[in-house]
């Protein structure tokens, strides 16, 4: 892959900015090395979430994700906080895992508008500015993860991950997998951050879907960053060569001494089967815990499969990555493909950035994509392409939810060549 784009070198939306001017607010980009703008821009996103006051230790752990992201701020000379933004986003260009390589994704984050500003169309301004500026930058995807899943559709994004909340009930549950021939070692928190960083990258090419984290995202799983709680503990699992292959963060809460306590992992990442097995088995084995959650774990991790039980594992799905294709042919033609294809693909896009009428011929796992005039095989939204891009929605189920048109025969062959091995997965929230 080519070098990505700095999303920082871009100019501020001239569109959006004078949209925001017209209703009396200032569109600004922050100088993100200046300390006191930024840590007002922090406290605006807490706000935002809903969140308390940050701390000064919190406000210090953010300015090193910020440093690197394109950041935004909407200003109201008005109010009597004029220096708090009332309304902030941040984005960067982030090298997501595809089938058979990665996809540049304008990755947009911390978009809040205040609670005295909401609903006038101020975040619809931000989100625009940011798929133009995607656009302009060249980049074919951009990608989120949303706080409610009915924010977003209307700019074209659609989810394209999932992740599913396992649930384990511990005292009834029996170890049916394999025994693991390293060793699970608690480890101090702070090395864990460092562990977990690590193994992530080390994994990143096994997940389509995935992206790369950064330190606070680790230390925050550790509860080192934000919310800061010592109860959070780490362990680690080491091969019988002594290598670290895996990593959970986790917290006991509840009545361990009474009812059985809940032990909830907080992020887990393991760089083989063998390891992913240990650390379930450490949690689901635990003394004085009745049940074991896991709220951010694949669909499709082979729980069952590894207690004598299966149905003591229980998982709810929800959406988690969202995806919104920009650059048809680019997107095409950057992933890979299980089968071959040939079709012509009609796709709508009421922003304009993936409208057109392709020609797409899929030969030895590539794709060839060519604007043609031809009759589409299969017709389809920006929504529905962007659902099923890294193959972890089925266009036959949007076919069959009225959502795509065309002869079952077309949609199962363009299904067939989208198919991947396992399901996407994206671990971290952005
Ligand atoms: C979500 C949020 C950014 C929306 O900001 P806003 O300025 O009120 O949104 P806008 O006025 O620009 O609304 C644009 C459109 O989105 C819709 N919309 C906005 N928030 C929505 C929500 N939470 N659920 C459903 N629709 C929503 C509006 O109805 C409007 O629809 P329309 O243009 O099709 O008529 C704001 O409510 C917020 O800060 N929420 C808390 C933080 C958060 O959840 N951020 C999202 C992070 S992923």
């Amino acid at each position: 892959m080519a070098e990505l784009p700095d999303a920082r070198a871009l100019p501020l939306d001239e569109t959006t900015r004078a949209a925001l001017a017209e209703r009396g607010l200032e569109y600004r980009l922050i100088e993100n090395e200046r300390a006191a703008v930024m840590d007002e821009w922090s406290h605006a996103v807490r706000r935002g979430f809903a969140g308390p006051e940050l701390s000064d230790a919190e406000i210090a752990e953010w300015r090193e994700p910020m440093s690197w992201r394109r950041v935004t701020g909407v200003y109201d000379p008005s109010s009597p906080q004029a220096e708090r933004p009332i309304a902030t986003a941040s984005s960067w260009v982030a090298p997501m895992t595809i089938p058979g390589g990665r996809l540049p994704s304008w990755a947009i984050s911390t978009v809040t508008v205040a609670g005295t500003h909401r609903r006038r169309g101020v975040a619809r301004a931000l989100l625009e500015a940011e798929l133009r500026d995607a656009h302009a930058a060249g980049v074919p995807a951009a990608g989120l993860t949303a706080s409610e899943a009915t924010i977003y559709g209307r700019y074209g994004f659609a989810p394209a991950t999932r992740i599913a909340a396992w649930n384990v009930d511990c005292r009834r549950a029996r170890w049916a997998g394999p025994e693991a021939p390293g060793r699970v070692q608690y480890l101090d928190r702070e090395d864990a951050a460092l562990l977990m960083g690590a193994l992530h990258e080390r994994t990143l090419a096994q997940r389509i879907g995935e992206l790369p984290g950064w330190p606070r995202r680790w230390r925050g799983r550790l509860a080192l960053a934000e919310d800061r709680n010592d109860a959070v503990r780490a362990v680690r699992y080491v091969d019988e060569a002594g290598e670290p292959r895996g990593v959970m963060a986790y917290l006991i809460e509840g009545d361990p001494e009474g009812d059985g306590g809940t032990l909830s992992i907080r992020y887990l990442v393991a760089e083989d089967d063998t390891a992913l097995g240990a650390l379930w088995r450490f949690a689901i084995e635990h003394d004085l815990v009745a049940t074991a959650t896991a709220p951010m774990r694949p669909v499709d991790e082979p729980l069952p499969w590894l207690l004598d039980d299966p149905r003591l594992a229980v998982s709810s799905v929800t959406d988690h990555g969202w995806l919104r294709i920009l650059d048809v042919p680019a997107a095409l033609e950057a992933r890979g493909y299980a089968a071959p294809a040939a079709l012509t693909l009609r796709v709508t896009d009421p922003l304009g950035y993936a409208e057109g009428t392709w020609r797409v011929e899929i030969a030895e796992g590539r794709a060839t994509v060519a604007p043609t005039t031809g009759d589409p095989d299969v017709a389809l939204s920006v929504i529905e392409l962007s659902a099923a891009y890294l193959g972890g929605f089925p266009l036959a189920v949007l076919r069959a939810a009225g959502r795509v048109t065309g002869s079952a025969e077309s949609v199962d062959a363009l299904d067939a060549a989208l198919r991947v091995p396992r399901a996407p997965f994206l671990s971290i929230v952005y």
